[in-house]
């Protein structure tokens, strides 16, 4: 069967979860923050992720706007910047308005134009979600906002994998999936779909079973994966 869907996973895929930081470094009054706010939000996006692991090996799930809280504490302390609640708070609020990548709008503006499915399946709950893509426009182009929330566990448990499924009623041979998380890519690509890994850093392959399909720079060639 051809590929008619496209799902994206959202953080880091579709919005910049380094734009937080990034903001609220070039704001006044943030001279500490300025010289580490790489090193803060590096940190911030490796305990967010490995938090959602432990906590589906643990059977133990909250939602993933308390592991972004949890996860950020951690981030700050690591870096003396605890005790500056302006900036946590700053960095919390806006984490609910990240930045898309460039090319994401067009992208799928073309993808809506050839008829394409889309969605999204992330670990964001269904809030934080809703707010990334509303704050950036993409109501218009995006057909399904697909959440963890309804399964309680995260990616990449092969419940998360198979909403995909129920919620499109399509077959998972018709599925495009899209990550920049390798560790993402190797669930999908176990879960039965097919998958082009978004490598923006040129970062080594994960040693994982089960590998991309495809592997690109940037989302702009995702609409010829399903042109006539
Ligand atoms: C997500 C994380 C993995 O959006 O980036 O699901």
């Amino acid at each position: 069967m051809s590929l008619n869907t496209c799902v994206f996973d959202a953080y880091g895929t579709l919005f910049d979860v380094n734009a937080a930081a990034r903001v609220a470094a070039n704001e006044p009054n943030r001279r500490l923050f300025k010289e580490v706010w790489p090193s803060v939000s590096s940190l911030w996006r490796t305990k967010q992720l490995q938090y959602t692991w432990l906590r589906s090996m643990t059977n133990s799930y909250v939602d993933f706007w308390s592991i972004t809280k949890d996860s950020l504490e951690f981030a700050l302390e690591a870096h003396k910047l605890l005790n500056d609640l302006s900036l946590k708070e700053r960095l919390l609020a806006l984490y609910w308005e990240l930045e898309p990548y460039p090319e994401v709008f067009q992208m799928l503006k073309e993808l809506k134009k050839n008829g394409t499915k889309t969605a999204i399946l992330s670990n964001g709950s269904p809030k934080m979600l809703n707010s990334a893509v509303k704050s950036s426009n993409l109501y218009e182009v995006i057909n399904e906002i697909i959440s963890v929330e309804t399964v309680k566990i995260f990616k990449p448990d092969a419940k998360v994998y198979s909403q995909v499924e129920n919620v499109l009623g399509c077959s998972k041979s018709e599925v495009l999936f899209v990550s920049s998380n390798g560790w993402d890519i190797a669930g999908a690509s176990s879960f039965g779909f097919k998958t082009a890994w978004v490598n923006r850093s040129q970062d080594p392959i994960d040693r994982l079973p089960h590998k991309p399909n495809y592997i690109l720079e940037d989302l702009k060639s995702i609409p010829n994966f399903f042109a006539d």
